[in-house]
């Protein structure tokens, strides 16, 4: 409903309770209650008796009323769930799909106590500037098969980057991203599976946008420092989600080598001599490609092929 008030408000320059209420067929109390609200999550409305509503300026939040006009995705973000601070969005996602929660749902943060990286590690999260979410997907895929999702995200979030704010990002493999190679985003993918079921995937991702650079990390950056102005995080979101989704869908009918492709525009791992350390062991050799499956080859100094499917990896120079 106050997305559809929101709509209105941005579409019209004055409009008044009346106008407002017959358009989505509610009381003028009932849209002078969700005016309220609004303003109260931060929204500035001006009322005067004489012109009704004037929108003045919208929250810099990332509420689902913002986020969901004009999304038009079919699965992703029909239902938002916006959290103004949460320990990570990962946990309130997990709990929703243990609950049923319908595939596409997202959650978002404007803050997390304890955002997690991969492998354990802690996720930077501050206040205002950043974007920090989940999504719940129920593929139609093996638990073998769930490594291509990071990458559709990774495709997804730097090709948004790239249309939005002509900056030209790059994807160390599997899924850090990196602008000039400093690290602007990361991509945290959970999975809930029996031996060849999939349950759910969540993915998360945290993007550095307007983020305060003192809370920057050393060897990261945001896109507003790259771009040298602020970047509109609500957005960027949408069209992030809108490429989530349209590579999803697209994964799951025509399998993964199209996506794979993409990924290769982006990637700045293939072609490099890389130390790769996953779970106890240590690889060295040349990133040679990435196979359909999402792992990366490398090409060890024995001569021989190995592929891995997870794992952090460090370029040679
Ligand atoms: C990484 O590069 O290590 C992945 C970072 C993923 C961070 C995001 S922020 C939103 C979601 N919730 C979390 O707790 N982590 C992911």
């Amino acid at each position: 409903m106050r997305e559809l008030i929101l709509k209105a408000l941005q579409e019209e320059r004055h409009v008044s309770g009346e106008q407002l209420g017959k358009r989505i067929h509610i009381s003028r109390t009932a849209v002078w209650k969700h005016i309220n609200a609004l303003r109260k999550k931060g929204y500035q409305i001006h009322s005067s008796p004489r012109l009704g509503y004037t929108f003045v300026k919208s929250a810099d939040l990332l509420l689902a009323e913002e986020i969901g006009i004009g999304l038009e995705t079919r699965i992703i973000g029909k239902r938002i769930v916006h959290c103004d601070e949460i320990t990570s969005t990962q946990d309130v996602a997990e709990e929703l799909a243990r609950s049923g929660a319908e595939q596409g749902t997202v959650v978002i943060a404007e803050t997390q106590t304890k955002g997690r990286g991969r492998k354990g590690r802690n996720w930077v999260s501050s206040p205002e500037g950043g974007i920090y979410l989940s999504i719940i997907l129920r593929p139609n895929l093996m638990p073998s098969q769930i490594v291509q999702i990071p990458l559709i995200a990774g495709v997804a979030v730097s090709k948004a980057i790239k249309n939005l704010t002509s900056l030209e990002p790059r994807i160390k493999w599997p899924n850090d991203m990196l602008i000039h190679n400093k690290k602007i985003g990361g991509i945290l993918t959970e999975l809930s599976a029996e031996m060849d079921v999939t349950r759910f995937v969540l993915i998360g991702f945290g993007l550095n946008v307007n983020n305060d650079k003192k809370a920057l990390l050393e060897g990261t950056t945001s896109l507003r420092e790259q771009k040298k102005e602020e970047v509109d995080r609500a957005i960027l979101l949408q069209e992030i989600l809108r490429r989530i989704e349209a590579n999803y869908l697209f994964l799951q009918a025509k399998g993964s080598s199209v996506i794979i492709d993409k990924w290769r525009n982006y990637g700045i791992t293939l072609g490099r001599r890389v130390k790769v350390s996953c779970q106890s062991q240590h690889l060295e050799g040349e990133a040679i490609d990435i196979d359909t499956d999402g792992g990366l080859l490398l090409r060890l100094d024995s001569g021989f092929n190995q592929k891995v499917m997870a794992g952090d990896v460090v370029h040679c120079r």
